[in-house]
């Protein structure tokens, strides 16, 4: 053969290679479902950045929920993960719990004075002088910190600064002990920590023990068989509550907490004997896309960021060197062009499908560059649909969050702000 003909050969096989390896067209338009919810949305006269919830998707959640934990163990609702008064009394009415997993001292003053029948548990340990900035802004709301909050405290120093601004403020305050089961994230480490810290809290004239957290998310995420990092934890989890249990005697709470949980988790423990008494989830009910996970697979999303398109042209346009046409020549999916109302969110673009941002034009809060298909029929004023990555920050940043039931936008939650007020 000659060599130009090899030549001509190598090049056909190398597009036909290339020509397999070009990007599929993942590009469609609406579903039913974000249609109606644009509808409503439009309807409802909104036309910047907003958090959705959709109330039947979070109760269908709740049902989930309900149908693996039962009455096995009691639930609390991680605040964190669905930060608003509205939302969280939606949860607690549904779920009829009143626990509440806590983590920020200016939350803590909020649910004290909007949910007062709530029992607290703190997430995290918390610097001294936050509880203490916590009991300075506490107005008297039948919120009684000394039976519905259960401060979490993680070595003996923090026991002892806690024991002292007991004393100082003459308060009464339940101490929960922090333990490490295996994600290495802080709690106790070992025997003689965990007595030491019994110890001082019973010399306390103002702490009372109120039992453990223990935490263990590690469980389905480092590498291995999940059952077996769960029953490390567990034997873990045993361990220190037979150790408390024999050194309080008689002093052991009865109603004692014993936390232990996360969404990640929460499903591996629907059979057996477990140690805990309750298990603490939140994220699962909105399910952010970092809880798309084999563990939470009978979950499904309930909330997504809706946003306005104020820009819509064919092709890509790049500054400068202008490799746009080059993009949209090679992916089918940077054929178009859409700008959105604001961007860069700790979110992913769910609808229309196929929707990206361009890693050459770069991103933006302001006006994001998302590139689609030609199959995406999206018209300026439109709405794109975003799932977030996480549920604790993204939720703060869209103001009131617009609830969607029915087919139509039917409430509005505030969310939690900084401030106690
Ligand atoms: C102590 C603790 N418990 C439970 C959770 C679970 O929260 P979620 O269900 O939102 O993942 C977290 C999340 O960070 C946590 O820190």
């Amino acid at each position: 053969m000659k060599r130009r003909t090899l030549l001509l050969g190598a090049l056909a096989g190398a597009a036909g290679a290339g020509l397999l390896l070009r990007p599929e067209d993942q590009g469609a338009p609406h579903t039913s479902y974000f249609r109606d919810l644009s509808g409503a949305l439009e309807e409802a006269g909104l036309a910047t950045p907003r958090l959705v919830v959709d109330r039947a998707g979070l109760k269908a959640n709740l049902q989930t929920l309900r149908g693996h934990i039962g009455d096995r163990f009691d639930y609390r609702i991680v605040a964190k993960s669905l930060p608003s008064i509205g939302l969280l009394q939606e949860v607690m009415r549904e779920s009829a719990s009143r626990r509440l997993m806590l983590f920020h001292q200016p939350f803590i003053n909020r649910v004290a004075e909007s949910l007062p029948e709530a029992d607290v548990l703190l997430g995290k340990p918390m610097p001294v002088s936050a509880a203490a900035e916590f009991y300075r802004q506490r107005s008297d709301t039948g919120f009684d910190p000394a039976r519905q909050l259960r401060w979490l405290l993680d070595t003996p120093q923090r026991v002892v600064q806690y024991a002292e601004l007991a004393e100082q403020l003459q308060q009464d305050m339940l101490a929960c002990i922090e333990l490490d089961v295996g994600l290495h994230r802080g709690g106790v480490q070992g025997d003689r920590e965990l007595l030491e810290m019994l110890d001082l809290v019973s010399r306390s004239p103002r702490l009372q023990f109120t039992g453990f957290m223990g935490y263990e998310p590690h469980v389905v995420k480092v590498p291995g068989d999940p059952l077996k990092y769960r029953d490390q934890a567990m034997a873990a989890y045993r361990h220190y509550v037979d150790i408390a249990r024999e050194q309080l005697g008689e002093q052991w709470p009865e109603d004692a907490v014993l936390n232990c949980g996360g969404s990640p988790t929460y499903q591996l423990y629907d059979d057996g004997d477990y140690p805990f008494n309750e298990l603490a989830t939140g994220s699962c009910l909105v399910k952010p896309t970092d809880f798309d996970i084999p563990t939470l697979a009978d979950h499904g999303p309930a909330a997504y960021i809706a946003t306005p398109v104020l820009k819509t042209s064919e092709g890509v346009q790049i500054p400068g060197i202008d490799l746009g046409p080059l993009q949209s020549l090679w992916d089918p999916n940077r054929q178009r062009t859409v700008f959105i109302y604001g961007g860069y969110w700790k979110a992913q673009p769910v609808s229309p499908a196929g929707l990206s941002p361009n890693p050459l034009f770069g991103r933006s809060t302001n006006q994001e560059m998302l590139n689609g298909s030609p199959a995406i029929d999206l018209a300026v004023d439109d709405w794109v649909f975003l799932r977030p990555t996480q549920s604790e920050f993204v939720f703060l940043q869209f103001g009131d969050i617009a609830v969607y039931d029915g087919g139509r936008i039917d409430d509005y939650w505030p969310v939690l702000g900084q401030q106690a007020g």
